[in-house]
């Protein structure tokens, strides 16, 4: 029986999660990239329910969560040796890596494509989580579909009380991107169809090539045909209209005295901060690194409208390292509104 109000479970009361899995329910999990919601990645009935409680388009597949390196195995055909070998170097950690899927994998969990996409999270409640249930977990990121993910139990809990039964606390998440998605062009070659905190210069360690998806940074019409679904579907974005400004400082802030009306404010880097205030832009600050923007800008854009801002001017992040993949977040909560200031 589903309470009205989801209920929050703390790291000590795990086994009460594991059931409701068990018993074919979903449950919020944190990991160390976003809070994601977790059912049985076997049970067609159980991510029937993910799907709901989402409202996700039932060709957009979900990643499957397992605790331990060995159990991918039954869930794919094949693992090549470059899937080995990138599974050894990043995980536990926030690297998806898809292959062809197994019988063991309903239809439903992999959007109906024939792949699965397989992460190994590094987070210690995941990981209870995943060993407690005893099966592989499917868990796309636990926000309602097309909103900012969360990155906090609170955040989770604003989109979903009552649609789920419960969700396992577990503080902020380190990453606050979600994993990095790849596939294997072929047995040198990867493709990073989502990035994250694997950035293509690391892979490029292990392997021989790394081509970033011409999707990660372009805008992708609904009516293609793209490697991975989640890249053509609106994403990420709050209330607030959303507007990323390319540019040094000095421009920036010209463009925001051009644009500063009511209802307007500025997501910053840190160092912006004073020289907004003296020319009375309001704005908020999302760190002065990639990491820290990474773990800071989904709840950026969640504070944004919880303050009624209207029209929010996001300083672009790089577009090299963990920038790239705050970069890729940030463009499509603006509906790819990108402008460059001068
Ligand atoms: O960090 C993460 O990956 C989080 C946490 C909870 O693990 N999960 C997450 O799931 O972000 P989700 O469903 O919000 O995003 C999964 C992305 C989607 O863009 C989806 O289209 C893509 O991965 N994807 C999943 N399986 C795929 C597959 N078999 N082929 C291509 N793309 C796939
Ligand atoms: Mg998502």
């Amino acid at each position: 029986m589903i309470d009205l109000n989801t209920k929050l479970l703390h790291e000590n009361e795990m086994e009460e999660a594991a059931a409701l899995i068990r018993a074919g329910e979903p449950v919020g999990m944190p990991t160390e990239t976003v809070y994601g919601l977790a059912c049985d990645a076997g049970n067609p009935e159980a991510v029937r329910k993910v799907f709901a409680a989402k409202g996700r388009p039932a060709d957009n597949p979900l990643i499957v969560h397992i605790a331990d390196i060995a159990d991918w195995a039954p869930l794919v055909t094949e693992i090549p040796p470059l899937a080995q070998a990138l599974a050894e170097k990043f995980w536990p950690g926030p690297l998806t890596i898809i292959l062809p899927r197994s019988g063991r994998i309903p239809a439903i969990t992999a959007g109906g494509l024939d792949s699965v996409g397989i992460r190994f999270p590094a987070h210690p409640v995941s990981q209870a989580l995943i060993q407690a249930s005893g099966v592989p977990l499917a868990a796309p990121s636990g926000n309602r579909s097309g909103s900012p993910s969360p990155t906090t139990s609170a955040h989770m809990l604003a989109d979903m009380d009552g649609r789920i039964p419960a969700i396992l606390e577990g503080g902020s998440c380190a990453c606050g991107v979600e994993s990095t998605v790849i596939a294997l062009d072929d047995e040198k070659t990867v493709r990073v169809l989502r990035p994250g905190f694997v950035t293509p210069e690391q892979l490029g360690t292990v392997a021989e090539n790394v081509i970033v998806d011409p999707a990660v940074l372009a805008q992708i019409s609904a009516d293609t045909v793209v490697r991975s679904p989640g890249m053509k579907y609106k994403h990420y974005a709050p209330n607030a209209q959303v507007t990323l400004v390319q540019g040094g400082q000095a421009e920036f802030l010209h463009f925001m005295e051009q644009h500063n009306t009511q209802g307007a404010a500025a997501l910053v880097f840190d160092a912006d901060v004073p020289l907004c205030q003296a020319k009375g832009i309001r704005c908020h600050a999302y760190g002065d690194t990639d990491e820290a923007r990474a773990a800071a800008f989904f709840a950026a854009l969640r504070e944004a409208d919880a303050e009624g801002v209207r029209h929010l001017y996001v300083r672009a992040p790089r577009t090299d390292g963990v920038g790239l993949a705050v970069y890729n977040r940030l463009i499509r909560a603006a509906g790819y509104d990108v402008v460059t200031a001068e």
